[in-house]
């Protein structure tokens, strides 16, 4: 299985990188140990119509959340104006979780966000705890959205989501991490990055593909 795009450097010549998962049988995977059905997706697309419209406000508190955390709000605002454009990025990544339709196209995307993520160096110990902020502030959503034992189902399927979500993100650090030591990196966190840079960075061209 490969990844498209994705390739090592042997001796200096780029060659193609074996990825451990592809994304989309991945998310079949994860699917399946979740037990999330199509039955799930369509809840979640029905429950989009009051937890898309919070997303702005959910976006407001996770950021407020991160601020708080010294290592984390350095990142957040070394470069001016990331916040900003992250509060419009996270809020479109929170209308997804509710969009009904979880493919390969959303697994690729998922895996995007968690290289994008690697390459800064915000590993599983800043991501999974923010995934719990998340969770925290979409379940007082829902509790107060409907009360009634519609409320169990609608955070089964959630919490099913949110495992796959999880997954993804993790299994693509995973994948940068192993092309960072095949890089010949061997400090871990400049592995993680290093293998990420290179998974997002273009596809090489191929002989006689390139300029000129
Ligand atoms: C639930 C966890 C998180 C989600 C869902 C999330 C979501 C996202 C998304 C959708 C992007 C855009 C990715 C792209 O360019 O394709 C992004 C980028 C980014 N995120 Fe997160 N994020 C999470 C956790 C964190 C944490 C813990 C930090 C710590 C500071 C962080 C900082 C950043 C930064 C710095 C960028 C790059 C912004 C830029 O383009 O300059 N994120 N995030």
């Amino acid at each position: 299985m490969t990844s498209p795009g994705a390739f090592a450097l042997d001796g200096g010549r780029p060659v193609r990188y074996i990825c451990p998962v592809d994304p989309g049988e991945l998310l079949d995977l994860l699917k399946g140990r979740t037990g999330f059905t199509e039955a799930h997706a369509a809840l979640l697309r029905e429950l989009g119509q009051v937890m898309a419209p919070i997303a702005p406000e959910v976006a407001l508190a996770f950021y407020d959340y991160l601020g708080r955390d010294p290592e984390l709000s350095e990142i957040l605002h070394a470069v001016p104006g990331r916040v900003e454009r992250l509060y419009g990025t996270f809020a479109h990544w929170y209308g997804e979780l509710f969009s009904g339709t979880y493919d390969r196209a959303y697994a690729e995307r998922r895996r995007r966000i968690g290289l994008v993520h690697a390459r800064l160096g915000i590993g599983p110990r800043a991501m999974i705890p923010a995934m719990g902020i998340v969770q925290e502030l979409s379940l007082e959503h829902l509790r107060t959205a409907l009360r009634g034992p519609e409320v169990f189902s609608a955070v089964e399927a959630f919490e099913k989501i949110v495992a796959v979500e999880i997954g993804l993100i993790e299994e693509s650090y995973l994948e940068a991490l192993a092309l960072g030591f095949a890089l010949g990196h061997r400090d871990l966190r400049r592995a993680l990055a290093e293998g990420a840079a290179a998974l997002l960075a273009p596809p090489h061209p191929g002989p006689g593909r390139g300029p000129g």
